[in-house]
Formats: C-alpha cells, sequence, structure tokens
C-alpha cells in the first residue's frame, strides 16, 4: 500500500493547473457507447477513476487510444453486448451510466451494480424510475442490474431527489429514444451541463440542461466529433482550500471561475484574500491573519458543494471560533472526523451537523483517507500540521486527483509518495529535508 508523507507548517506559493473533470469525464467516457464512429476526447484527466473506465469500455470490444497526454480517440463500434457484468464495474460508482448508455443504443442492458466511496445508503431508485418511464423493465437480482425494453419511448420523469447520476443516465437512455423526455426536478452540476453539451455535439437534441427541466427530444443517430471537458471543480477548489489552510499566495488556473463562486465566497468570509481572473482564481493568506469561523451547508449545485465538505472541515479545524457544517446531499459523510481528531482537531459528529471548534495547532499523525475527498482533507489537515503526517490508503485519493503530490510540490509542499517497499525512516527524512 502506498502512503504519502507530509511536512506540515509549510506555506504554499506559485500556480497550479487544474485538469479535466472527474465527474464530466466518467459521464462523459460511457455516453460514447452512444456514438456512431469514433470520438476525440480533450481534457482527459489522469486519474484511476477514468483508467478504469477505459478498461471496462475495452473489455467489451471498445477501442481507446490517446493521442496524447489528455486527449483520448474512442470508437464504441465494436461493443456488440449489453452485458457488463464483470468485477472492475462493481468497483466504481460512475458504472452506473453504463445501463443508461447500453439502454439507450441496444434496448437493453445488464450491469453490476456500483460500488464507489461509502457514505452510507447510495440508491439507485431514481435512475430506475426513470428508465421505467421510458418504458424499461428494470429488476436488480444478485447485485446485477437488469433493464429492457422491446420499445423505449420519451416520457416526463419527475425526480424526487435530486440526483446527479440519475439525471445523467436517464439523459443517456433518452438522447436516441423515440419521442421527448423531460426531466423534472433535475440535477443543475457543470459535469450534468458538460455531458449534455457533448452530446449536443454528436448530434442530440438536449435543451435546459444546467435548469430545473431538461427536454430531450431522441434523434436517431449520433455522430463521433471532438469534445472538450470542462476543467474539475472539485480539484479547483480543493487547492484553493489548500493554500487558504496552509497559508501563502497560489493561482489556480485553467478553471471556469463561474463554477467556484460559493467555494470562494465561502473562503472569503473566512478572512482569505480571493481575487477571480477570467480562468483563474488566485488565493492567498498571511499565516499570521487567523482564519475565521464559518458555517456550511452542503446542497445540490448551485449550493456548496458536498465534495468540498471534508476539505473545508480539514480548513476549519484551525479557524478562530467554532464552525457549524451541515452535510445535505449524503447520510454519513462524516467518517474522516475520527481521523481528523487523531491530529488534535476538536469535532464533534451529530448525524449530518459536525461541529467544529478551532484549535491553534494540528498535531502530525498516522490518518486514513477513508475515502476520495476525506482522503485529499487529510493531506490538507498534513499541510498544516505541527510535524510529520502520513496518509495511508492514498489508492483513493488518485481515483480522482491528477498527480496531487507533484502538484504540491510544484507549490512548495514536503510531500511524498512511499510505497511499502521504501523505507518509511529515509521518505520521513527527506519529507522533513
Ligand atoms: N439518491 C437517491 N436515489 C437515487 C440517486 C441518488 O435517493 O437514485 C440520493 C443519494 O442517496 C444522495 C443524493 O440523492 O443523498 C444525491 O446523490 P447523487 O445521485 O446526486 O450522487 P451521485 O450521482 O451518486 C455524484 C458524484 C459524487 C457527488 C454527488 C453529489 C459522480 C460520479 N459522483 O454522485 O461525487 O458527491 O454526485 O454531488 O458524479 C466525488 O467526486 O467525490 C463524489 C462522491
Amino acid at each position: 500500500m502506498d502512503r504519502y508523507v507530509i511536512a506540515g507548517e509549510k506555506p504554499l506559493y506559485g500556480t497550479v493547473t487544474i485538469s479535466g473533470g472527474k465527474n464530466a469525464a466518467v459521464a462523459i467516457i460511457p455516453a460514447t457507447i452512444l456514438v456512431s464512429g469514433s470520438c476525440i476526447i480533450e481534457n482527459i484527466p489522469k486519474i484511476r477513476d477514468v483508467i478504469q473506465l477505459f478498461d471496462i469500455l475495452k473489455k467489451m470490444g471498445a477501442s481507446v487510444d490517446y493521442l496524447d497526454e489528455t486527449t483520448v480517440k474512442i470508437d464504441t463500434t465494436g461493443i456488440s453486448s449489453p452485458i457488463a457484468t464483470f468485477e472492475e464495474v462493481r468497483k466504481m460508482r460512475a458504472s452506473y451510466y453504463l445501463i443508461g448508455a447500453l439502454l439507450g443504443r441496444f434496448g437493453k442492458a445488464k450491469v453490476n451494480l456500483p460500488g464507489g466511496c461509502d457514505f452510507g445508503n447510495r440508491p439507485i431508485d431514481q435512475h430506475i424510475k426513470g428508465f421505467e418511464a421510458l418504458g424499461a423493465t428494470v429488476s436488480v437480482e444478485h447485485g446485477v442490474v437488469n433493464a429492457a425494453s422491446d420499445s423505449l419511448r420519451g416520457d416526463t420523469v419527475y425526480m424526487d431527489v435530486r440526483s446527479v447520476g440519475a439525471t445523467i443516465n436517464i439523459m443517456l437512455a433518452a438522447v436516441l429514444t423515440k419521442g421527448t423526455t423531460i426531466i423534472e426536478n433535475a440535477g443543475k452540476e457543470p459535469h450534468i451541463v458538460d455531458t449534455a453539451n457533448f452530446l449536443n455535439m454528436m448530434g442530440a437534441k438536449i435543451k435546459g440542461a444546467g435548469t430545473d427541466v431538461i427536454k430531450i427530444e431522441g434523434v436517431t443517430k449520433l455522430i463521433g466529433k471532438t469534445y472538450t471537458i470542462i476543467p474539475d471543480q472539485i480539484e479547483a477548489g480543493t487547492y484553493m482550500v489548500a493554500a487558504a489552510a496552509a497559508g501563502g499566495r497560489v493561482k489556480v488556473e485553467n478553471i471556469i471561475p463561474k463554477h467556484m463562486e460559493t467555494i470562494a465566497a465561502k473562503l472569503e468570509e473566512c478572512g482569505v484574500y480571493v481575487e477571480e481572473g477570467d480562468d483563474y482564481i488566485i488565493i492567498s493568506r498571511d499565516n499570521n491573519v487567523k482564519l475565521k469561523k464559518t458555517n456550511i451547508k452542503t446542497l445540490p449545485y448551485p449550493g456548496f458543494p458536498t465534495d468540498m465538505q471534508p476539505q473545508m472541515a480539514a480548513m476549519l479545524s484551525t479557524a478562530e471560533g467554532t464552525s457549524i457544517i451541515t452535510e445535505g446531499v449524503w447520510d454519513n459523510r462524516f467518517r474522516y472526523i475520527d481521523e481528523l481528531r487523531r491530529m488534535g482537531a476538536s469535532a464533534d459528529v451529530d448525524g449530518r451537523v459536525c461541529v467544529i471548534k478551532g484549535v491553534k495547532k494540528l498535531m502530525g499523525a498516522e490518518v486514513t483517507a477513508c475515502d476520495l475527498r476525506a482522503g485529499v482533507a487529510m493531506v490538507i489537515a498534513g499541510l498544516c500540521a505541527e510535524g510529520i503526517t502520513t496518509v495511508v490508503e492514498t489508492d483513493h485519493i488518485e481515483r480522482g486527483y491528477e498527480n496531487l503530490v507533484e502538484k504540491l510540490t510544484g507549490l512548495g509542499a514536503s510531500i511524498k509518495k512511499v510505497s511499502d517497499s521504501d523505507s518509511k525512516q529515509t521518505f520521513t527524512e527527506k519529507a522533513i529535508g
């Protein structure tokens, strides 16, 4: 198992370039199943979830070729069966998009139930409700989702819960389906809009993505073209919070500032200087000035993103005063607080509410990356803490962050990736050095 060893209390300075959006990429890659011929996707992030999805597509018969570091040519013509029941599918959350895409292309799909980060109950009832509204019969047996229809047709779906995954999945199932599909109470996240833009570029007729109501007029064919994935909102937010927490001055570039508004506003509330440009944000904080407390409630977009909640908790653990974080999306997204406590944070969780009393300092400790965002929150805590922090189970982090260690090192952080075969002592010394 790999781990990150961090020597904390070093402010961050410099520029970090943000990669393509994970949650857009993991939707757009399965969406290529609906496209005839090959499409070229630019700004592909180099992260495990993406590599795993490419492996899944290849196993199903698609060809996937890297044209350069971030550009991939995908041709799914060779996929001849709507079945994806192998192990890799079960391991990742975004594999649920295979259901919508295969259903849209073949009129049937047989896909392993998805896995992903453990935040408690992660149902897919709204996805199923959408497929059924389009005329599919759906059953879940022995961990496999079976969806099939002789003839799908557009209809109106009212989503009881505003779900990113269900919104995208219903779009995928509907683009090649006869008639008009309307999704009411749709999710509005940037990656939903990006997926709709990708499909429209290939010839789909989707209107209203980014609003409460999405209207999809079925077309007969999508033709492969070139598309560029949007920058990763959460990766950008993570570096913004890292700079705010550790202090220093960091330019976060290749971003869409509009996507960063709620995060930037919260940082300003905490006394952080934020300067916005066309495609960048500069974050700066003098280490002699303490961060101020704030309250956060996570909500679907344009609310404060749940995927930034753990990073904010790490930052607020040394802010002056008591901050309250209310998790408005997931049932159980505070498991990492125990890890933060190991570093000296004073935080109490009651259901979906976490109360954080700012302490003077965090202390380095060995902590676990419970999941992707919780893991990167431990890295942020380590950047601020006195002494050495070791983050274990970093596989979770690499699912969604491209070159995290290299990017932080470029900003002046002391962070090393260490494998079991390496000597912990040597790397700890190097980290301090
Ligand atoms: N929900 C239902 N029924 C459903 C689907 C969702 O009740 O059929 C509930 C969930 O239990 C949750 C809420 O609706 O309480 C929102 O879930 P959503 O479907 O929006 O989440 P998701 O599509 O599974 C995506 C991201 C997550 C992110 C959430 C919320 C991807 C691959 N994943 O998950 O990202 O937390 O939206 O914004 O896009 C991450 O990147 O670290 C991550 C976990």
